[in-house]
């Protein structure tokens, strides 16, 4: 029953804002994980929001995952920008399928809101050595340094498991997150339940650390099952907007 709750909403996002120290809060009807166009929304949302926050930097550091394809099929130009956005993948490969990737996502939103894209041709799961010579590769050094001068940075929150194993993950590491209790994934960074990294994928690419300036950093992540992840994040995670909905929302609240 969508509309009983809907004037309930700008007080569950005022409370959700002082759970998790956000400076803002959206949160759309209903329960992603029960309703799949709440994904949908959420993706709408999120695109609205951005268009918002643009500024003369238009470039736009996008990660992975089903959120943020759902992000890409909503998406549209943007009204008030003057430049084209360019999106680029922030992240190499972490394991995905194609139609989660970044570098999938970043030229879907292209195409959608009439801007330009630019690839992290990276594979996953580097070795030491290969990720040390990557890292010196002329293309990847601009692809890095377009990464680094992004204005905006849009990504994802999963459910720590889940994400470990839909991207076929090692033993060693899914005994790693079960061992110690991580709950939450982003950026192919494991949380556990106080925020504290367990692990992280060796992938070139923006890094946590790079989180903490003065850009805009939007967050989508919904869906009642992602409640502790969602939480996990923000115990330690950057100040950002959320776009998150009902079913995760509430989830929290009672958590709290
Ligand atoms: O890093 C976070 C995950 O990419 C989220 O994936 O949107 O498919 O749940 P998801």
């Amino acid at each position: 029953n969508v509309m009983k709750h809907v004037s309930g909403i700008p007080q569950l996002e005022k409370q959700l804002k002082n759970i998790l120290h956000l400076s803002r809060v959206v949160i759309v009807p209903g329960n992603s994980d029960e309703q799949p166009w709440v994904k949908n929304e959420m993706g709408l949302t999120c695109v609205k929001v951005m268009e918002s926050l643009i500024t003369d930097n238009t470039v736009i550091a996008i990660m992975g995952g089903t959120t943020l394809a759902a992000v890409a099929e909503m998406m549209h130009p943007f009204k008030q920008s003057q430049k084209k956005p360019l999106f680029v993948s922030a992240r190499g490969g972490l394991g995905e399928q194609v139609e989660n990737q970044a570098n999938t996502i970043c030229a879907k939103m292209a195409e959608k809101a009439d801007g330009h894209y630019r690839m992290l041709h990276v594979p996953d799961q580097l070795s030491e050595e290969s990720y040390h010579s990557l890292s010196m590769e002329p293309s990847i050094r601009e692809s890095l340094l377009l990464i680094q001068s992004a204005g905006m940075v849009i990504h994802g929150i999963g459910d720590a498991m889940t994400m470990a194993k839909r991207r076929r993950s090692s033993q060693e590491l899914l005994d790693k997150i079960r061992k110690e209790h991580a709950v939450a994934e982003a950026f192919g960074y494991y949380f556990d339940q106080n925020g504290k990294v367990i692990h992280k994928v060796k992938t070139i690419g923006l890094q946590l650390e790079e989180l903490n300036d003065e850009r805009p950093v939007i967050t989508v992540a919904g869906g009642k099952s992602k409640a502790n992840a969602i939480e996990a994040f923000f115990k330690k995670g950057p100040d950002s907007v959320l776009v998150t909905d009902e079913g995760a929302a509430q989830q929290i609240l009672q958590n709290n």
